[in-house]
């Protein structure tokens, strides 16, 4: 059986006159016109609870686009039984009808459903077109494609040295139990990659996503459904973070977590397994992509267009809730003038408003929460006569929620917005002397307490050579000469290290091998 070689699902353009505009926009009208419910699949049941959550777009808040069911503990542990109950059938499955599965889910997703994946990423998440494009059509359907090539060249591994009158061989087993799916609101391919990754190798998965991607969440369910996934298989189960964790954490089946999320939930959820460590059968697997506040170091030999275009984009791009958005920015100060009149001519020239006008770049950012906190960043920057604010700075919640493209200026590399994640359109710029290359670098690398992604700009191969090196702990997914956003599947396997997760690269064969348990079997004859 041999699998197609997987190439990159070619981004549309979306552009006025295309088919792929016109699908968008009926797609989208049609969910605006339509509210639906959201039940939680369970097994070969579609629950629903009565218990009805209203699912609105942040950048629309008044507006209805349908509910979920909201489950409580008892569904965690219906759903806990029924990946249990499709294990067996599951795991025994040979490799290549699950490699079908996901494939024709892929085929799925980039042909058919794409209209709606889009316009439910969109409405659900405030997703421009382009960015929700990019998200869950192309890297989801990548995910699926590619995870399915790695698979086959995990399962087609060489078998160890047999010497004469030896048969030696390795089997890769699932993992003994269920595994747990936790994904972020931020990413419709991350939803769908967490828990389809650790199926594709046999395993049984009850997959909890935030509340604000449940709308996308029930699209890639209904695909999922429809490739062939059996019920039991994937059970997406709408409780609350930490119910979901108390049943699943005390859980003597617990096999592994794959986790994308914040850094503190991360770390909560690890010491909550270490305390449960004793109920378990085997050593559960714990991956998890978290936080990060990525920089941008712009060299004095770097060409000023290329840069400013790595730092708007980098950092505005989905209103800056990318977990790989640039965050903070070190300026060289004989370029700084130039950089500074671009970028604020490109922010100027940003449209904000909602993702039905393709005109806008800008839309909102995903809820209240993260509203206030963002405003609350603002207005003590404003307060703050050490720091200047040069572009943006208002927000307005009153339709939806919409913060400005904010730039601010510190004077000290160690201000609060230089080290904290904001996860947010607001980045903080830090003007250095351009003799202190050097001194910056280990500044970045010392302030770095996560390590997801960064980049530098220059075109002196010396002074590249030397980031590259020193800044080699502080990014995972380190870029010369380009924005430190947009990791594709296939091409730059996705993680961090330090606060930013256990690393184990997003689209790539180290994730799935962490979802086998390898068995040496020797026979002498
Ligand atoms: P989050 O940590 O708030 O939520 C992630 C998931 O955990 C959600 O499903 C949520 O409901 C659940 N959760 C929250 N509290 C919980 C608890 N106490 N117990 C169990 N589950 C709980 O993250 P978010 O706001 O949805 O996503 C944004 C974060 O994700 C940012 O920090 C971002 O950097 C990070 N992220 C990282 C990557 C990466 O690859 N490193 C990718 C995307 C997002
Ligand atoms: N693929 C996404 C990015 O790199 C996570 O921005």
């Amino acid at each position: 059986f041999k699998v197609p070689t997987p190439v990159n699902e070619p981004v549309l353009s979306y552009a006025p006159g295309t088919p792929e505009r016109k699908s968008l926009q009926k797609a989208l009208k049609d969910a605006l016109e339509t509210e639906i419910e959201v039940p939680m699949y369970i097994g070969d049941k579609a629950i629903k609870t009565g218990k009805k959550v209203a699912l609105r777009p942040p950048h629309n808040h008044q507006h209805v686009l349908g509910y979920f069911h909201e489950g409580d503990k008892s569904h965690v542990n219906d759903a806990i039984d029924a990946a249990l109950a499709a294990k067996h059938d599951w795991e025994n499955l040979p490799w290549y009808e699950r490699a079908s599965i996901f494939l024709k889910a892929a085929d799925l997703v980039s042909g058919p459903y794409r209209a709606k994946i889009n316009a439910a990423t969109m409405l659900g998440q405030s997703k421009n077109a382009f960015q929700a494009e990019i998200d869950s059509a192309c890297e989801l359907a990548d995910f699926l494609r590619f995870n399915v090539e790695y698979m086959t060249e995990i399962y087609a591994q060489q078998p160890p040295v047999s010497p004469k009158g030896v048969w030696n061989k390795v089997e890769q087993r699932p993992l003994e139990g269920f595994v747990f799916a936790l994904t972020p609101f931020n990413f419709t391919a991350i939803a769908g990659n967490l828990p389809s990754s650790a199926a594709m190798m046999g395993n049984v998965v009850v997959w909890k996503p935030a509340n604000t991607q449940i709308y996308a969440a029930n699209v890639i369910m209904q695909i999922f459904k429809e490739a062939g996934v059996p019920d039991g298989v994937i059970n997406l189960v709408y409780v609350s973070g930490p119910d979901a964790g108390d049943v699943i954490f005390k859980h003597p089946d617990f096999a592994g977590i794959h986790f994308t999320g914040s850094t503190a939930v991360f770390q909560d959820i690890w010491k909550t397994i270490g305390n449960n460590i004793h109920r378990y059968k085997s050593y559960p697997r714990i991956v998890g992509e978290t936080g990060g506040k990525d920089f941008i170091l712009i060299h004095p030999s770097a060409d000023v267009e290329i840069s400013s275009t790595a730092i708007v984009r980098g950092a505005f791009e989905y209103q800056g809730q990318k977990c790989s958005a640039a965050s903070r920015v070190y300026i060289a100060k004989s370029l700084w003038p130039q950089i500074k009149e671009l970028m604020l001519r490109d922010i100027k020239s940003f449209k904000m408003g909602g993702v039905e006008d393709f005109t806008n770049f800008i839309n909102a950012v995903i809820d209240e929460k993260s509203f206030d906190k963002l405003a609350k960043y603002i207005d003590d920057a404003k307060a703050d006569s050490s720091v200047e604010i040069i572009a943006g700075g208002n927000y307005d919640k009153s339709k939806g929620y919409f913060i400005e493209p904010t730039v601010i200026v510190a004077s000290k590399p160690d201000y609060v917005t230089m080290c904290e994640e904001l996860f947010g359109p607001v980045l903080t710029v830090f003007v250095y002397e351009d003799e202190k290359y050097d001194e910056i670098l280990k500044t970045i690398d010392e302030t770095s307490i996560y390590a997801l992604t960064g980049a530098v700009i220059a075109q002196d191969r010396y002074a590249i050579d030397k980031a590259t090196k020193a800044l080699k702990n502080a990014a995972g997914n380190f870029y010369v000469n380009d924005k430190c956003t947009g990791a594709v599947v296939g091409q730059q396997p996705f993680g961090g290290a330090r606060g930013s997760g256990t690393n184990d690269k997003a689209g790539s064969m180290i994730n799935l091998l962490r979802w086998v348990s390898p068995r040496t079997i020797k026979e002498s004859f």
